[in-house]
């Protein structure tokens, strides 16, 4: 007799930040790149939209894509407004990007977008000399008019990638030398995407430092899967198995240090999640999470925790619904200007299903039990609290309904099947 499998195994999409660093890095490239396993999402259609508007020669997006870069500074004006979607990385990187080149820009985005904060990338690349204009606040539309720019040393208020990319991209493209230095060292992938392409690009501490490189050369990339929606998994196979109880396989995950916070605090509350690097991959460690079921107790993230998990703390708080105890999340007021108020969303969400949560200006706290939940979700078409609430809603018991189950078409556009065939 053949014994029943207890561990399932799945590979999540791939990465959506390293996704669009790719696709960028690619458009500046002196030749042609090879992109295998890219992210087949809105957002990164939206990077690709954008990129072709400005004269890249980008494919369809596909398993396995093609990419004439026009090399660094030759990207072409756009005779019409770019489209940035949903996406704040693709309007955050993409200000830098177009700081660096002396033609006007105009970036447009969805209505979700358009409340989202563009000051903290204008403010430094103004610094450096481009001009960004505004229609109200600072806020899309915004036009940006670049050209010769001057190195900066900027001190970052926030522990912020896209910032911090912003400010790379720029000194890359102008041929400047640029610092930035964060609170909290946030995601490090267009560091290690431009030393893996040869431009010396170093860390110190919570420093970054980008000397000027002539050129950038085409490479060939396969994204490894993204660690984000691994997490909704990994957090349901700790919880209580996948599948009538099995261990969980997650293969081909990026398994950057700076972004695993979510399953290090995993760990924290008691989970048995492990993780071992197989390859390497444009200078990304990537292999295998493995998540054994165990109970979850409850758990204090810190404000240094906080930007290595940002994208997960809706998940961590559907989580803890689950935990013995008390869940605090501090330090995480970034939550409020992110595709919604992930806060008040997260906290009126779990109120809804009848859970025991408070907002704190910063942060949240869920008190957790063991009760069903069950009840209406309003996504605010947020893609990360469709699954989150998503994942609640596959706890055998729980009767929940995610009101916009398309929103996750941004960043996992299968979640929906992958979850039924992971929970089948
Ligand atoms: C991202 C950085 C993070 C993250 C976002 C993707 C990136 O945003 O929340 O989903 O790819 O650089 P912040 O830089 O605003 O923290």
């Amino acid at each position: 007799m053949i014994a029943r499998p207890t561990t399932r195994a799945v590979r999540v999409p791939g990465d959506k930040s390293i996704s669009h660093r790719a696709l960028i890095c690619a458009a500046l490239a002196s030749g042609r790149s090879r992109v295998r396993n890219i992210l087949p999402s809105a957002d990164v259609h939206s990077t690709a939209g954008v990129l072709r508007a400005l004269g890249a020669e980008i494919q369809p997006i596909s398993d396995d894509m093609r990419v004439g870069g026009r090399g660094l500074g030759r990207l072409a004006a756009a005779n019409e407004p770019l489209d940035c979607g949903n996406s704040g990385t693709t309007a955050r990187l993409m200000s830098g990007v177009l700081a660096a080149h002396s033609f006007a820009s105009q970036l447009v985005g969805d209505a979700s977008l358009s409340r989202r904060p563009m000051s903290r990338v204008a403010t430094p690349l103004t610094a450096m000399g481009a001009t960004f204009n505004f229609e109200h606040g600072d806020h899309l539309p915004m036009t940006i008019t670049g050209g010769a720019l001057q190195p900066i040393d900027f001190v970052s208020p926030t522990g912020s990638a896209q910032v911090k990319s912003a400010i790379l991209f720029a000194g890359l493209v102008a041929r400047v030398h640029v610092t930035v230095s964060e609170p909290v060292r946030s995601r490090d992938h267009t560091e290690r995407m431009l030393a893996s392409l040869g431009v010396d690009v170093r860390a110190r501490g919570t420093q970054v430092l980008l000397e000027p490189a002539s050129e950038l050369p085409p490479f060939q990339l396969d994204v490894p899967a993204d660690p984000s929606s691994a997490a909704f998994f990994a957090g349901l196979a700790a919880a209580s198995g996948v599948g009538g109880g099995a261990s969980l396989d997650l293969s081909d995950v990026a398994l950057n240090p700076t972004r695993l916070g979510f399953f290090r605090i995993l760990r924290e509350m008691g989970a048995d999640v492990s993780w071992e690097t197989e390859r390497e991959e444009g200078g990304e460690p990537v292999g295998t999470i493995t998540v054994v079921p165990r109970g979850l107790r409850a758990v204090q993230v810190r404000a240094e925790q906080v930007p290595a998990m940002i994208d997960e703390l809706p998940l961590l708080a559907c989580l803890a619904t689950l935990a013995d105890g008390e869940t605090e999340i501090r330090g995480a007021g970034e939550l409020r200007v992110k595709e919604s108020d992930r806060i008040a969303a997260v906290v009126q969400n779990l109120r809804a299903v009848g859970a025991d949560a408070d907002e704190l200006p910063d942060g949240l706290m869920v008190r957790g039990g063991s009760r069903l939940l069950g009840g209406p979700v309003r996504t605010h078409g947020d893609h990360r609290l469709a699954m989150a609430f998503g994942i609640l809603g596959a706890l055998t018991g729980n009767a929940i309904d995610v009101d916009d189950r398309e929103c996750v078409g941004v960043s996992y556009p299968d979640f929906w099947a992958d979850l039924a065939r992971v929970t089948a």
